[in-house]
């Protein structure tokens, strides 16, 4: 008898493009340690992906780097998981050339995502950044991820890699696992500005008061907290129609201290807007402080982190390689064999 049930493959990615913000820590990152005992758990650094984009050459080398030591220090272990640099396995190109022959311009040229980036950055709209969805289907499909843990603002992407992989399954065989995006059920799943709660906390803001960085020191993330959007009334409760700021600033409280937002309300109940966010300032703050010092002991480090990396990109390449020679053997490459 089976002693132990294969592990179902999870994926994910985070870009290398700037400052980790706590959205992208809360939507993704922390959920990547918390669901590696249960899954065959694959993480990458997605520096393809953040080229689509303008990149200075030294800022993204540091940046990888950097994101490599930050997975560690929130837990990621490079002995349970595969941790990579994307560039670092070819394959993730290699399919994404395979894909793009059954992919229509419709479908990445309607990408709420690929909108929002041409519209910000209309000089430098180019086919990488439409092609960007294409390529993440890639990442995911090579691993045969059953789960695809990730902010909702994927959802669209992880909805594309599906009919990518059904397509691709109908025409030349049952080839890809067809993946479920992880996607936190609570409010969690979309961390909003600080700046303006009806837009998502985004790296790029041009407001700093916007977003909390993984790297901002404490004073600068109580200042930031003390001076986010809330509302006219004095009231700490939990309404995203009504009450978008304090909704907010109550789920990132329930993400750093795990209490639930009932109790949380309740421990604000008559307290003014102030002390509550002091209160979610510190908490942060206090929460960010080993992760900061976590971070910067690994990176003193290079020779490990360099090892980790290179150890993650040989057994990510042993997995790509096999759904890739499955991929070219389906669609007719000549093997020479
Ligand atoms: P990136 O680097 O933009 O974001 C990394 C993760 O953070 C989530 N996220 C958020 N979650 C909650 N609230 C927010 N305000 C917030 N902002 C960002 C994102 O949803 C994401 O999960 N395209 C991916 C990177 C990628 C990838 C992949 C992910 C490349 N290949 C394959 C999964 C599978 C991205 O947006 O990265």
């Amino acid at each position: 008898m089976q002693e132990e049930a294969i592990k179902k493959k999870l994926f994910s990615a985070v870009q290398p493009s700037g400052a980790v913000t706590i959205g992208n820590y809360i939507g993704a990152i922390r959920n990547f340690a918390q669901l590696q005992d249960a899954y065959d758990c694959i993480y990458a650094v997605a520096d393809l992906h953040a080229i689509t984009v303008r990149q200075e050459a030294s800022a993204l080398r540091r940046n990888t780097l950097e994101l490599i030591a930050l997975f560690i220090a929130c837990g990621v272990d490079p002995e349970k998981c595969i941790l990579f640099v994307q560039s670092h396995v070819p394959a993730h190109c290699e399919l994404t050339w395979v894909l793009n022959t059954i992919t229509y311009p419709g479908e990445l040229s309607r990408m709420t995502q690929f909108k929002d980036k041409s519209a910000r950055h209309a000089e430098n709209v180019n086919m990488g950044l439409m092609d960007y969805p294409v390529l993440m289907a890639s990442d995911i499909l090579l691993y045969q991820a059953a789960l695809v843990p990730v902010g909702a603002d994927q959802k669209q992407h992880l909805e594309l890699t599906r009919d990518l992989a059904l397509r691709f399954n109908n025409r030349y065989g049952d080839t890809f696992t067809v993946p479920e995006p992880y996607i936190l059920k609570e409010s969690g799943a979309k961390i909003m500005s600080l700046a303006d709660p009806s837009k998502k906390m985004s790296k790029s803001d041009e407001n700093v008061n916007a977003f909390i960085t993984m790297s901002d020191d404490r004073d600068t993330v109580i200042r930031k907290f003390k001076k986010a959007v809330t509302d006219s009334d004095a009231e700490v409760r939990f309404d995203i129609e009504n009450k978008p700021g304090v909704s907010n600033l109550l789920t990132i409280y329930h993400a750093f201290t795990g209490k639930s937002i009932a109790e949380a309300e309740k421990e604000f109940a008559g307290k003014g807007y102030g002390d509550f966010k002091l209160a979610v300032g510190e908490t942060v703050a206090d929460a960010l402080i080993p992760i900061q010092a976590e971070k910067a002991r690994l990176l003193k480090d290079k020779d490990f982190l360099n090892g980790v990396m290179k150890r993650g990109a040989e057994n990510a390449y042993r997995i790509a390689r096999k759904t890739l020679s499955k991929v070219y053997r389906k669609v007719g490459f000549y093997s020479g064999e």
